[in-house]
């Protein structure tokens, strides 16, 4: 995977050096548990946006600890929807830990970085991923059938609730979705969405799972 640090703090972070420290840590240690194929791209799409001054990308992106519970969440899925594409680093992160997945993203805007880090996929691998541009709180008017969703895009109260009334319906018995940043203090929306909905699920450090009964 190469050397180099992995520099993942935003300007306004707040944390001491010794927060920092640990953090940077936590992430280290969870880039190398991550299968190869996810934690070789993960390091390749860091490299590539430090090296063009892209801080965008790698704020929004989810950190490797969190991808590693993400997709022990979404573990034998293999109809996978995302709601917040951004650059498409997670996009592809869910692509590449299972062979046959095909993983659906949605997003409000289509943010001419994500074509970046897609380009670092396999032609073969690329192919399983699809993108859509349309507001998810809105769409799709017809959701397609899959076996997970995963929640990560404005965070709001009513457009998280909203997100998950759309894909409520097009999960498979059994199938889960999965919501972003809940219980993080910085983002009210997703835990009062998980509230107004009354869902009993699971919390798994900011990822918060609901299973479809079935
Ligand atoms: C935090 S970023 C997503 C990060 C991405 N999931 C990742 O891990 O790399 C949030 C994204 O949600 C998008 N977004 C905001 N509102 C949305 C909506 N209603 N439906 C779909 N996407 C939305 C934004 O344009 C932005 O790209």
């Amino acid at each position: 995977m190469g050397r180099g640090r992995l520099d993942l703090f935003r300007s306004d972070d707040e944390r001491s050096t010794m927060q920092r420290a640990r953090r940077l840590a936590l992430q280290t240690a969870s880039l190398a548990r991550l299968p190869r194929p996810v934690a070789t791209f993960w390091y390749r799409a860091l490299r590539r946006a430090q090296a063009d001054g892209d801080t965008w990308s790698i704020d929004v992106a989810c950190r490797p600890a969190e991808m590693r519970v993400l997709l022990d969440a979404l573990a034998g899925r293999s109809r996978v929807a995302e709601i917040g594409t951004a650059a498409a680093w997670t996009t592809c992160c869910l692509a590449l830990a299972e062979p046959g997945r095909e993983v659906h993203s949605w997003d409000v805007e289509a943010h001419p970085e994500r074509e970046r880090y897609l380009a670092l996929l396999s032609p073969a691998d690329r192919a399983r991923v699809h993108l859509h541009d349309r507001p998810g709180g809105l769409g799709p008017a017809d959701p397609p059938p899959v076996d997970a969703v995963f929640i990560d895009s404005s965070h709001e109260l009513d457009e998280t609730v909203a997100t998950f009334r759309t894909w409520k319906p097009a999960v498979t018995g059994g199938g889960v979705i999965a919501f972003h940043d809940y219980a993080d203090d910085a983002y009210p929306g997703v835990t009062q969405a998980v509230r107004e909905l009354g869902l009993q699920g699971e919390a798994r450090g900011h990822l918060f799972v609901w299973r479809k009964p079935g």
